[in-house]
């Protein structure tokens, strides 16, 4: 189990963002988390990664408490909104994570990152000059560069053009099939039915689902004409 997540909760205030979370992911698992606007997705992810403290529970990465040394060199997080130096410039950003993670012979990978993303005639600029999708690219590439054995992307693929898109989506198969697990979540959940193997849903901080697609599907999704996405907002709305 790369990462074990057990009865998590967070509030903000009188606000139950995460209320009694227990998950886990096996390696090479890619999964989906979905819910509603205000559902707690992002606050899953920055308390799995530490950026959030916890009001209650228990994080493994890797076997080791989340917050140690030895769990934050195994992953990566791309959060929701990127986080670019403005006065550094795209191979910049990408050295100073190589510096930072003590990387050794990443530059062909960057470059192969950067051509992905279309990146390589932009590597001279700098982040505050960077369009949002841009920022976007040069987040997912720093991500990437440190072949997380865990990654979290929060919502990758707003701002992204769909050839990004699609880039992404090969590059999620490749690590799957290197044994990476990805947590990613989403709103359009039916442009990641190709790639995730289960999804996790949660409504208002609580999860009401976690199942393989395959499942949803067989269980759950009425009909051929019902789409995944019919089904969830089945189930996430109100009463
Ligand atoms: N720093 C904060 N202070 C107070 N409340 C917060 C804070 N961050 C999140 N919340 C609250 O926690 C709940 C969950 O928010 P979160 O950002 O995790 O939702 P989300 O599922 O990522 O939503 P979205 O789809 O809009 O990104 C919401 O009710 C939100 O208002
Ligand atoms: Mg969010």
């Amino acid at each position: 189990m790369i990462l074990e997540v057990n009865e998590l909760a967070k509030s903000f205030g009188k606000v139950v963002a995460v209320n009694d979370l227990s998950f886990s992911l096996c390696e090479g698992d890619v999964v989906g988390i979905v819910g509603p606007n205000g559902a707690g997705k992002s606050t899953t992810f920055k308390l799995i990664i530490g950026l959030l403290r916890k009001t209650k529970g228990d994080i493994k990465i890797g076997g080791y408490d989340h917050q140690s040394m030895e769990a934050k060199r195994l992953f990566a997080y791309i959060p929701e909104t990127p986080n670019v130096y403005d006065l550094l410039s795209v191979e910049e950003h990408l050295t100073f994570i190589a510096q930072a993670y003590s990387l050794e012979n990443y530059e062909d990978y960057a470059e192969e990152l950067l051509q992905k993303y279309e990146l390589a005639d932009k590597k001279k600029k700098l982040g505050r000059e960077l369009s949002k999708g841009m920022r976007q690219k040069v987040s997912i590439c720093c991500g990437l560069l440190i072949r997380p054995k865990l990654l979290f992307l929060d919502e990758p693929f707003i701002g992204l053009d769909p050839k990004a898109i699609r880039v992404t989506k090969e590059i999620f198969q490749e690590l799957k099939a290197e044994g990476t697990t990805i947590l990613v979540s989403t709103h359009i959940i039916d442009s990641l039915e190709s790639v995730i193997d289960r999804v996790i849903i949660l409504k208002a901080g609580q999860m009401i689902m976690n199942e393989t697609i395959a499942a949803v599907r067989d269980q759950y999704v009425g009909s051929e004409s019902e789409s995944l996405e019919d089904y969830f907002l089945k189930i996430t709305a109100d009463e």
